[in-house]
């Protein structure tokens, strides 16, 4: 195995998916997975599964269907840990992570009551115990063992290396150095490493992972000054996504790897050319927009707009570009769509844009796809990826679905939308009016469901450029303590807006029902021991 070989490990569906506003169905994640194989990614973290049923599924169907190395993420405690393997087992190649808090603004918030010490010494002595025994559990399961130090980049040098030196010791094959606030600057983060590969006598065992969180924009910085000094594993997200400001951006680190060889001599297994394929897919699945001048893969990455650069471009492309758009997978030329391209060539497109489609799925986005192509007579690829991401956030459970919708309004009039909502029991049909259409529109779906809601966010975006452009509304509600999101797509943004909103509600619905069954389950279950 060469010293210099970087091992990327994904954790969008992990860390990614902890952005605010980004939650992904089951159906995504898997798409995802599926994608971040053909990236090349070695590990690919599927989630967190104690956190939620919805997480354990996501983990074990991605389990069960991608060959790439499968982690999974476990609070130091068994149930986390034992939760974790279950959601695995099934994997042709898994790892466990499991993770305790080290810094002593951690340790003294998370670990505050005194059955975990009395002062600051007996809790550092208990993580180090906790840390210790959750690794040697999940060794019980698999070799393949990672431990990780939260909040490492603001934790005591000392402290950090008996941690680590001790997680090592039960078996962690990888330990795992995060700057889980984003706080250090690259020197600093750096040093840190290069100390750790001095005083943790046992280090050799173990591959040294670099994870950095963007609070300060630095979370790449960080990641390669990490590699610089010793680190042989990066823990990044597609597009940056995750908490706060995010992760550090695997195709940054990829390509800064890949293109500072000359300096730099490491290398990753990333197939660079299906990163642009990747970040969309994350872009459209997440609703997360990818800003313009994002490195990479924003819109404007390879633009080149003044006259001086244009010319220096046309003479020799070194002038300006030191990667060609080709490399990261931007095509060269735009593909079109149109109603005659057919169901096969309308399959096969979705297939080169990284997507795996049954039968059914495929019939249901070419409906989609023909009503697009009536209203726009060019069909893009960012409208096919809209779409896709639009089919796979309906559920079958949804219980509402957008029927009719009539707007009137004008200069001087008040606007007044009609809705016709169909569900399973029939129609529901309310007028209103209200400040605007938008809102008009909002207050009639209320009254006809008889539902009102909380709207904390409302977000709109046009897909591909042009009067006929596909116009892409995100929303979220608020009800009681939880948010529900909805996405609704139309050439028309106050439709697009009316089936976001309806979406948004059909989740709570959802949410509502599940509660429900849960409740009836547990009376049941303990009406049945009662008995
Ligand atoms: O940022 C962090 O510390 C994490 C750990 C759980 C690895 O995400
Ligand atoms: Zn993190």
């Amino acid at each position: 195995m060469s010293q210099n070989r970087i091992y990327i490990f994904d954790t969008t569906l992990r860390d990614g998916e902890q952005s605010p506003g980004a939650s992904l169905n089951i159906h995504e994640k898997l798409e995802i997975a599926r994608q971040l194989e053909k990236l090349n990614v070695d590990i690919i973290e599927a989630g967190f599964p104690i956190s939620s049923p919805a997480q354990f599924d996501a983990v074990k169907i991605i389990s069960d269907e991608v060959n790439a190395v499968i982690a999974a993420l476990a609070r130091a405690k068994e149930v986390d840990i034992k939760a974790a393997y279950d959601a695995l087992r099934s994997a042709k190649r898994f790892r466990i992570h499991t993770f305790s808090s080290t810094s002593d603004i951690h340790i003294m918030g998370k670990f505050g009551d005194a059955r975990y010490g009395k002062n600051l010494t007996e809790k550092r002595a208990t993580v180090i115990k906790m840390s210790q025994e959750a690794v040697a559990y999940a060794k019980t399961f698999t070799e393949d063992v990672e431990f990780s130090a939260e909040d490492a980049g603001r934790t005591d040098i000392g402290y950090l290396a008996e941690v680590i030196e001790a997680a090592i010791e039960a078996g962690a094959i990888t330990v795992n150095i995060p700057d889980t606030t984003g706080y250090t600057f690259p020197s600093e983060y750096g040093k840190k490493i290069a100390q750790l590969k001095q005083r943790v006598k046992n280090i050799n065992q173990a591959i040294i992972s670099v994870h950095c969180h963007n609070d300060l924009g630095l979370a790449v910085a960080n990641s390669l000054s990490g590699i610089e000094n010793g680190a042989r594993q990066v823990e990044c997200t597609v597009n940056g996504i995750g908490e706060r400001a995010g992760n550090a951006s695997l195709e940054e680190i990829a390509m800064a790897i890949k293109v500072r060889g000359d300096l730099f001599d490491y290398y990753t297994n990333i197939n660079t050319k299906e990163i642009y394929n990747s970040s969309r897919m994350v872009s459209s699945y997440t609703g997360i927009i990818i800003q313009p001048n994002k490195a990479i893969v924003g819109e404007n990455a390879f633009a080149h707009e003044s006259g001086i650069h244009q010319d220096g471009m046309l003479k020799d492309r070194n002038t300006y570009e030191i990667i060609t758009p080709e490399t990261v997978g931007v095509p060269k030329t735009k593909i079109v769509l149109g109603r005659h391209s057919g169901r096969h060539g309308l399959k096969a497109r979705l297939i080169e844009l990284g997507y795996t489609l049954t039968e059914n799925e495929l019939q249901k986005v070419y409906e989609s796809f023909l009503t697009l192509a009536d209203k726009k007579k060019e069909v893009f690829d960012d409208d096919l990826r809209v779409l896709m991401g639009d089919q796979s956030h309906q559920s079958e459970q949804d219980l509402y679905t957008l029927d009719y919708l009539q707007i009137n309004m004008g200069t001087f009039s008040i606007p007044t939308a009609t809705v016709k909502i169909k569900s399973a029991n029939g129609y529901f049909q309310e007028s209103a009016t209200g400040d605007g259409a938008v809102d008009a529109c909002f207050n009639a779906i209320e009254r006809a469901l008889k539902i009102n809601s909380e709207l904390t966010s409302y977000h709109v975006r046009s897909v591909t450029s042009g009067r006929q452009a596909l116009g892409e509304v995100n929303v979220r509600i608020k009800k009681g303590n939880h948010f529900y999101t909805g996405r609704g797509i139309s050439t028309d943004v106050i439709e697009a807006s009316a089936k976001a909103y309806i979406q948004a509600l059909n989740q709570f619905k959802i949410a509502e029902k599940m509660k429900d069954e849960e409740s009836k389950q547990n009376s049941l279950s303990e009406l049945s021991q009662a008995v």
